[in-house]
């Protein structure tokens, strides 16, 4: 393939994921947005560019929706709202918080861990499953599966299937290594990875630059909508 060729290549790829987000939807997700708003980490115009992402791929996909790091449950969520009823969903969170950020995380990991007065500390992100548990009760039961404790005891146990979009949040380098080493494989052709903690913490990028290169992988880092997900399509490899 010459080079002319692989531009060409690369520019398609690209434009599936700029032009493909239906801003019919984007009322819908900001309504997602401030149901679940006291639920959720996340900045509303980021919230609703993974949603608009996850509609798009969902779209074309029947497999699992998988999230690690729920914190409260308001992403998990609005997944949830928009993955519909019809197919599984697998949710890991210890609930009791972030575990130590070593180095590997960077000195803001490390300082915003120690600063506990820090207006967003929120008790280093513990929370309890129950609440969770509360707040998605309206869906179907036997297909949405909550995994209490960390991710090193649960993500190795995934039995979920194929799965089409993964969600990671787990913020630390060993809490996104964990994921990707088990998880990724499961990834279906077509599938994402989006990678929340990408532009936040050095410790996620660190892991997730470590994984690629480790297993060889020619996956890219691919971004969407106005803020820029972060995400590896599934097609790179
Ligand atoms: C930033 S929060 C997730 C935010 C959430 N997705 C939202 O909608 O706002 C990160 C979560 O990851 C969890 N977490 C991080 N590392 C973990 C690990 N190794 N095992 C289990 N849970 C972990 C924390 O308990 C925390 O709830």
């Amino acid at each position: 393939m010459t080079a002319w060729h692989e531009t060409q290549r690369f520019q398609r790829k690209l434009r599936r994921f700029a032009a493909e987000a239906d801003p019919a939807h984007h009322a819908a997700h900001s309504e997602l947005f401030r149901r679940y708003a006291e639920y959720t980490l996340i900045p509303e115009e980021i919230f609703c560019d993974n949603l608009a992402l996850m509609r798009q791929r969902l779209r074309d996909l029947d497999g699992t929706v998988v999230e690690c790091g729920t914190w409260k449950g308001g992403m998990a969520a609005a997944m949830l709202q928009v993955g519909g009823p019809e197919r599984s969903y697998h949710f890991y969170d210890s609930f009791a918080g972030l575990p130590q950020a070593t180095p590997t995380d960077g000195e803001d990991a490390m300082s915003w861990q120690a600063d506990t007065e820090h207006p967003w500390y929120y008790d280093n992100l513990r929370t309890d499953a129950d609440s969770f548990r509360k707040l998605i009760a309206s869906f179907p039961g036997d297909r949405v599966h909550i995994h209490e404790g960390w991710f090193s005891d649960t993500v190795p146990h995934y039995d979920g299937g194929p799965i089409a979009v993964l969600r990671l949040d787990g913020d630390w380098y060993d809490s996104t290594m964990v994921c990707l080493e088990h998880l990724y494989r499961h990834v279906q052709a077509d599938g994402i990875i989006i990678l929340d903690d990408y532009d936040a913490w050095d410790g996620c990028s660190r892991a997730v630059h470590d994984f690629l290169s480790r297993t060889g992988s020619t996956a890219r880092i691919r971004r969407f909508g106005p803020t820029g997900v972060a995400l590896i399509h599934k097609v790179d490899d």
